[in-house]
Parts: structure tokens; C-alpha cells; sequence
């Protein structure tokens, strides 16, 4: 009898998961258009319908989404876009992106298994000690790297973006990234973690030597896990960005990355996503479920280099401010920069939640909903999802996606077994990618981006 009860429940089991594989892969199948097998960027997940504080911007995201979807839709028919490339810099595998893309298991596992190979010989990154030497002759090192020079179009001209860049290890990695979104119109602060050490810092300073729209932040945080210095590291680029660093650059959104992300979007792509939030923050928030109200319920300090709980309760946030909770990442505008700095409402916040646990997932997203805020959603839905900034692909998330590579900290670590997934998603950046363990990732992802640069130039002619 039991065994029979068995037997049915396993039948049970088997068509409840077949049922759910095929639901899962007519998704899988229908968000990354692989049913015919060529890229189309799928329409982000907007879901900001009803923010009474700011027009719809769903709609115009998908017009813009779907004008870019069809000028690639043509990637896998092709050979990617080959890159500048010296051998100097950073090494060029002879792999078939397009493959990779495509999914093709033959190649992902081949050069998985040669990736593996070399690993165990050498490191695959070059050092920091070698990426100082790069940037002795700035004028070659842009060139030979292929640095734009010139706005690859009016719109993105007329349209300039701002970035905060948090990096603290793999200056080869960080070079890689801001190449990849490098425009001269735009400005970037980078943030090199304070206790990295020399070479790392060296190899920075030679990059933002190389660039008028490059600097360091004037003042470097020691970043401590949960700790508020993370988001010290923001203000302190914001501050940088709005004052005499960025000498009155007239940036319209800014964006914070770390050094283990890379864009899955064009700097053409990213903005129009940007222009369709008509002056809208991206900012994720919802509210904070028990576990993610205790952060705040009590006080956190600094002891021995981590922060750890006290037994002392945190009084009610300032200005009758109602806490929320989402992401450290974020395309934020100027309005509200300006906001953040000289707001009391901000500064008193700011100073609130330095005895919290992880801040930034508290500080963004309690001020996007508070009353005033410009960019802000006071009076939206209790749980704002938009269309996000960032693909994160987290253990314990449902996903149609299983990570190939390793988890760290339950944070997917992309190899190329995943990008062709990675790259359907409608975000702008993807984290997170180890340049030493997969370099293959990266390049093609850059080839991708490359052939649409290229693709959206030839079809402004
Ligand atoms: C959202 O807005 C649309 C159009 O303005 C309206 O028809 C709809 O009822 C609204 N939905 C909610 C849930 O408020
Ligand atoms: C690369 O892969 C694509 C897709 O699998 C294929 O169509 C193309 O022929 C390959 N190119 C080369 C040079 O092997
Ligand atoms: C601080 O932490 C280190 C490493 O985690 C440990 O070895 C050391 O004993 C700690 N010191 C104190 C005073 O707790």
C-alpha cells in the first residue's frame, strides 16, 4: 500500500515538474526569442503603470526597447563586432561569440574545459602592476584601446550620463568596464576602496590621469560590508560630481556600478531607456518584509573591522520619513543629487541610518517614496519593481535560468554557459563577472555591444 501511495505521489511529482519544465522553457523560449534563434531584446519589466507623481513611462520604454530590438535582430546571423584589439592589453580568445549566444553546447563546453586548463597555469587577468603600464602613453593606450572620441550620435550628444564606479580589486576588469562605457560626453568617478592595495590605486590614478572626464573621488571610504561607508562612497562621488571635479559637466541620470558588473546595453540604448523615465528616478523599492525590518530596528556598529548588532533599538526614522527597502543600485537625476546633498530631510537620514545594517538598501529606496522628492514615487504602490538598472541572479530566486558558473555570496558569478541567457534580460548591466575566471564572457558580451554600436551607426546614414 505504501509503496503504491509512492509510486502515484512520484507520478504526481514527475507531471507536476514536466508541467512546470515546459511552462518554464515557453518562457524561457518566449522572453529570449530563442524560438528563432536571433537576439530580441525583450521589453523590460517596467511595472511603474500607475505613479501618480510622474507620467506612465512603460510605454515609451517599450516603443524605444522594440526601434533597438530590431536593428539587432540580426547578431546571430553574423560575425560579432571584432573589437580594436593588441594582444598588450588584454587577451583575445578565438571563440565564436555567436555560438555562445546561440547557446551552442558543443563550444560552451570546449572552451569551458580550456578555460579551466589555463586557469590552472596562470592567472587569466593581467595584474594591476602590468595595468599601470598601460596608461604610461595616454595618447597610444586610447587609441590602440579604441577609446570614442567623438558622441557616437546626437541623442546620446544631447543626453549626457554620469557614473559612480566602487571598485576595489582587478584594475584590468575595472578597465575593461569603463571601456565598455566609456563616451566622451559622459563623466565618471571612480572610487577605489581606500585599503586596496598600491598597484591597484596606481592603476586607477593612470586611468583617470588618461581622461579629462575621468578623476577619483576626493575623498576615499574604507568599505565595510553592511556598514554605511558604501553608501558614504555615493555621496561622496555625487558631492565630486556636482562641484569642481566634474567642473559644471551637465549630466541628466547618474548610475552606480561596482567593479564586477558589465552593461548589457549601448550607451545609446541606456539612454534612451533613461529618456523614456521622463525625469523619474529608477529606484527600486518595497516594503521591507520582518527580516529586512530588523536592519533597522536596532543599532549596528563598527567592531573589529564588521559590523555587528547591539542590543540598543533605533528610534523612529526622522521627518515621519516611512521606511522602505531595495537595492544599492540605481539611475537617479540631477534634481535629485542636488536633493540628497542639500535636502535636511536627506542629510538627517543619511545620518539616521549610519547605525543601520546595510543602509543602502534602506537609504535610496525610503527617500524615493518620501513626499516631494524629486524623481520620486510618493503615493505609488507599496511595492515598486520596476524595470531595474541591474540583473542579479541570486540563489534562491525562481528563475528559468540555472547558473552555470559559482555562486559567491548566493550571487551568480557568470560564465559563458549563461550570457545567452544573461543577455536577454532587459536590464542595462548584469552582476556579477569575474574576469579571472571567465575573460571569455566578457569578450563577447564587448563584440555584442560592439556590432549594435556599429549596426546603430550604419542605420543612421
Ligand atoms: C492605472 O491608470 C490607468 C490609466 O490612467 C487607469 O485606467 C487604471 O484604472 C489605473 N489602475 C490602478 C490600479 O490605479
Ligand atoms: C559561429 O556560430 C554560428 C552560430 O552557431 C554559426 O552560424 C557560424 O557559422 C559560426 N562561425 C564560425 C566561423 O564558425
Ligand atoms: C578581530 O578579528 C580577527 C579576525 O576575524 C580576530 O583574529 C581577532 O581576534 C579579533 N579581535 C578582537 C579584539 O576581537
Amino acid at each position: 500500500m505504501k509503496k503504491l501511495e509512492l509510486i502515484t505521489c512520484r507520478k504526481v511529482y514527475s507531471v507536476v515538474i514536466l508541467g512546470l519544465l515546459l511552462l518554464a522553457y515557453c518562457f524561457a523560449c518566449y522572453h529570449t526569442g530563442l524560438i528563432d534563434t536571433r537576439l530580441v531584446i525583450p521589453q523590460p519589466l517596467a511595472r511603474r503603470k500607475n505613479s501618480t507623481d510622474g507620467p506612465p513611462v512603460e510605454d515609451a520604454i517599450r516603443t524605444h526597447v522594440f526601434q533597438i530590438g530590431d536593428t539587432a535582430r540580426s547578431l546571430y546571423s553574423d560575425t560579432l563586432g571584432k573589437l580594436p584589439t593588441n594582444p598588450q592589453y588584454h587577451r583575445r580568445w578565438d571563440v565564436n561569440c555567436s555560438a555562445i549566444f546561440a547557446g551552442s553546447e558543443r563550444v560552451i563546453t570546449s572552451v569551458s574545459k580550456q578555460l579551466l586548463q589555463e586557469q590552472q597555469e596562470q592567472s587569466l587577468m593581467p595584474s594591476d602592476s602590468k595595468v599601470v603600464t598601460w596608461t604610461n602613453d595616454c595618447t597610444l593606450y586610447k587609441k590602440q584601446r579604441g577609446y570614442p572620441t567623438t558622441p557616437n550620435s546626437d541623442e546620446e550628444a544631447g543626453f549626457p550620463l554620469a557614473y559612480i564606479l566602487v571598485v576595489h580589486t582587478g584594475a584590468a576588469q575595472v578597465e575593461r568596464l569603463l571601456r565598455a562605457i566609456y563616451q566622451p560626453q559622459n563623466v565618471y568617478c571612480l572610487h577605489p576602496d581606500s585599503k586596496s592595495p598600491r598597484e591597484f590605486h596606481q592603476a586607477i590614478a593612470g586611468l583617470a590621469n588618461c581622461f579629462d572626464n575621468v578623476f577619483i573621488a576626493s575623498k576615499l571610504e574604507d568599505v565595510v560590508y553592511a556598514g554605511v561607508t558604501l553608501l558614504l562612497t555615493n555621496i561622496n562621488c555625487m558631492k565630486d560630481l556636482t562641484g569642481r571635479s566634474a567642473s559644471g559637466h551637465p549630466w541628466r541620470y547618474v548610475m552606480n556600478l561596482c567593479g564586477q558588473d558589465f552593461p548589457l546595453r549601448t550607451n545609446l540604448e541606456i539612454v534612451g531607456q533613461l529618456k523614456a523615465h521622463n525625469g523619474q528616478n529608477e529606484i527600486q523599492s518595497s516594503v521591507p518584509d520582518k527580516r529586512k525590518s530588523r536592519r533597522t530596528e536596532f543599532k549596528f556598529i563598527l567592531r573589529n573591522k564588521s559590523i555587528v548588532r547591539t542590543k540598543s533599538r533605533n528610534g523612529p526614522a526622522p521627518h515621519q520619513l516611512k521606511l522602505y527597502s531595495g537595492s544599492a543600485y540605481y539611475a537617479v537625476t540631477r534634481d535629485f543629487v542636488r536633493y540628497i546633498l542639500s535636502d535636511p530631510v536627506a542629510i538627517d537620514f543619511l545620518d539616521w541610518t549610519r547605525n543601520t545594517h546595510m543602509p543602502e538598501e534602506t537609504y535610496w529606496a525610503t527617500l524615493q517614496r518620501a513626499p516631494g522628492v524629486p524623481g520620486g514615487n510618493y503615493r505609488a504602490d507599496p511595492q515598486i519593481r520596476p524595470f531595474s538598472v541591474r540583473y542579479v541572479l541570486w540563489y534562491t530566486r525562481a528563475s528559468p535560468h540555472k547558473c552555470r558558473g559559482k555562486y559567491i555570496r548566493r550571487v551568480c558569478v557568470f560564465t559563458i554557459g549563461d550570457i545567452h541567457y544573461v543577455q536577454q534580460q532587459p536590464h542595462l548591466f548584469a552582476n556579477k563577472f569575474y574576469y579571472d575566471y571567465d575573460p571569455v564572457s566578457l569578450q563577447c558580451l564587448e563584440e555584442a555591444l560592439e556590432f549594435r554600436v556599429r549596426h546603430s551607426e550604419e542605420s543612421d546614414k
